[in-house]
């Protein structure tokens, strides 16, 4: 039997950071959920779909192939075999994903291929619906959070950081904003699974937390 760890929480918490980190510690596999809503994103933008058109995302949803694979130890996204790592973490990108991953069918399909990955490896995946409904018999579950403005303050470190001009009153605004959106949808919303054991990273460092976690298993 595979063994699996799930790991959900709001944007910004850490997730990726942590869940990479420990799958590295233990020799697990590092699944990326975001990743997947993110190239089904990538693909109905470039069906010309606005985010509004739920008809039409459950239409063409159907058409994109998604998988995973690894390369150099790091997980890499195909869309219909195409490579996308590289397009896929941008901002219109991320607004459509959001807008697209309470679609039902959206769902399906991505879930599908979650549960089947993790049904066969040992793995760590993060996302916000993991412990709640992907793999509702994980053996660990964490629920990973940090308060708004902490979070905020990461994202703002890591534009300016590249570059990028930006306000961190605004970052923080935007970041309550779809945590409200995350948490209220009708459609698996972001929530603690009820066996999720809770780790405010607030105050902790990125080892700090990925002891934690290990040492739940
Ligand atoms: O974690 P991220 O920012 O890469 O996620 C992109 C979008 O996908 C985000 O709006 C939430 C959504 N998502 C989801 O609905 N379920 C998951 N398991 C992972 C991500």
């Amino acid at each position: 039997m595979s063994f699996n760890i799930a790991i959900d929480g709001p944007a910004g918490a850490g997730k990726s950071t942590i869940a990479k980190k420990i799958a590295k510690r233990l020799g697990y596999i590092y699944v990326d959920t975001g990743a997947m809503y993110r190239a089904m994103a990538l693909y109905l933008l470039r069906e010309n779909v606005e985010p509004s058109e739920t008809d039409k995302i459950s239409a063409k949803c159907s058409e994109a192939d998604i998988s995973i694979g690894y390369e150099n130890g790091e997980q890499v996204v195909y869309l219909n075999g195409e490579n996308v790592n590289g397009l896929i973490r941008t901002e219109e990108v991320g607004n459509m994903a959001s807008a697209s991953s309470p679609n039902p069918d959206v769902r399906r399909k991505l879930v599908e291929l979650q549960q089947k990955l993790a049904e066969s490896k040992d793995v760590v995946m993060d996302g916000r619906d993991i412990g709640t409904c992907v793999l509702p018999h994980a053996q660990v579950k964490v629920y990973l959070t940090a308060n708004s403005r902490v979070r905020a303050e990461r994202r703002y470190k890591e534009l300016t950081d590249k570059g990028v001009p930006c306000d961190l009153d605004k970052i923080e605004k935007d970041i309550i904003e779809r945590d409200h959106q995350d948490m209220t949808r009708e459609i698996s919303p972001l929530m603690q699974a009820e066996d999720a054991t809770l780790v405010d990273s607030s105050y902790m460092t990125i080892d700090e937390v990925a002891d934690a976690i290990i040492s739940l298993i």
